[in-house]
């Protein structure tokens, strides 16, 4: 776990941040892309397919092709925050939850780490909290965010964990429940999205790791709760 938080808020509060988001053509960053953008931030939309690179420009975001289970040293440089929502996907093999869920997110943890970025904030999931309570089908994919997790609390980087629920496409409501402890339920990708960006320099979320389903609490009131 990094240690004092608060030593190092003033760098990553300044309301322009360079932001990477790894993952950016995911349901959830292209949602969270052009929400950054608005928001004032400078977006690096890393993406491992260049045909998605003018889709990623006309959301807000600087495409930068980086494939996680290659080389990812340098990828990250010069911003403030990443965050990361790549994965494998739920249609993929086993192996490829080890190469682009855990080893895919330990790499760009390291290459943040390298970089001097300040803060990470981590997509991770609801069950990676206690993987063997998991339904066996996807224990091994618990497995792997749980690990990178516990890489990322280990790591000197000011990280935020966002555990969602089970995502679904329905309209955001800007709305959520969030916390340790609240148990299981959905969460749409909108309503994750605009929780994430409330995450970034944001000094109540550093250091925090929570779940986050639907729920009645105004997002940006709910982070500041943690
Ligand atoms: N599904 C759920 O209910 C659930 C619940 C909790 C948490 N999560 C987590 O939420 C996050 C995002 O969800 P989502 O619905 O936005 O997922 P998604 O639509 O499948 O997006 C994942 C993105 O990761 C990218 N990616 C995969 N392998 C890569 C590689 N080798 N290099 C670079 N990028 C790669 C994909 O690229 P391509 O576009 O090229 O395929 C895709 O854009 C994931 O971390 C997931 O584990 C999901």
């Amino acid at each position: 776990m990094a240690g004092d938080f608060s030593l190092r808020a003033a760098s990553v509060t300044n309301p322009n941040m360079h932001v990477a988001v790894v993952g950016a053509h995911g349901k959830i960053g292209r949602l969270l892309v052009p929400i950054l953008s608005r928001a004032g931030h400078r977006v690096r939309a890393i993406i491992r397919d260049p045909n998605q690179a003018d889709a990623l420009s006309a959301l807000g975001g600087e495409p930068l092709v980086v494939d996680l289970e290659g080389d990812v040293s340098g990828s990250v440089g010069g911003c403030d925050a990443v965050v990361f929502t790549a994965g494998s996907g739920g249609h993929t093999s086993g192996d490829k939850t080890l190469l682009v869920d855990l080893w895919g997110a330990i790499k760009m943890i390291r290459a943040a780490e390298a970089a001097g970025v300040d803060q990470f904030v981590m997509v991770s999931a609801i069950g990676a909290i206690d993987p063997d309570r998991g339904r066996e089908r996807i224990r091994h994919y618990l497995v792997a965010k749980r690990v990178a997790d516990d890489e990322l609390e280990r790591s000197p980087l000011v990280h935020t964990i966002v555990r969602p629920g089970r995502l679904t496409d329905d309209p955001g409501t800007g709305q959520v429940l969030a916390g340790e402890d609240i148990g299981y339920g959905d969460i749409s990708r909108h309503d994750t999205a605009e929780t994430l960006v409330a995450c970034i320099g944001e000094p109540r979320a550093f250091g925090k790791s929570f779940s986050v389903i639907a729920g009645d609490t105004p997002i940006a009131q709910a982070v500041r709760a943690l």
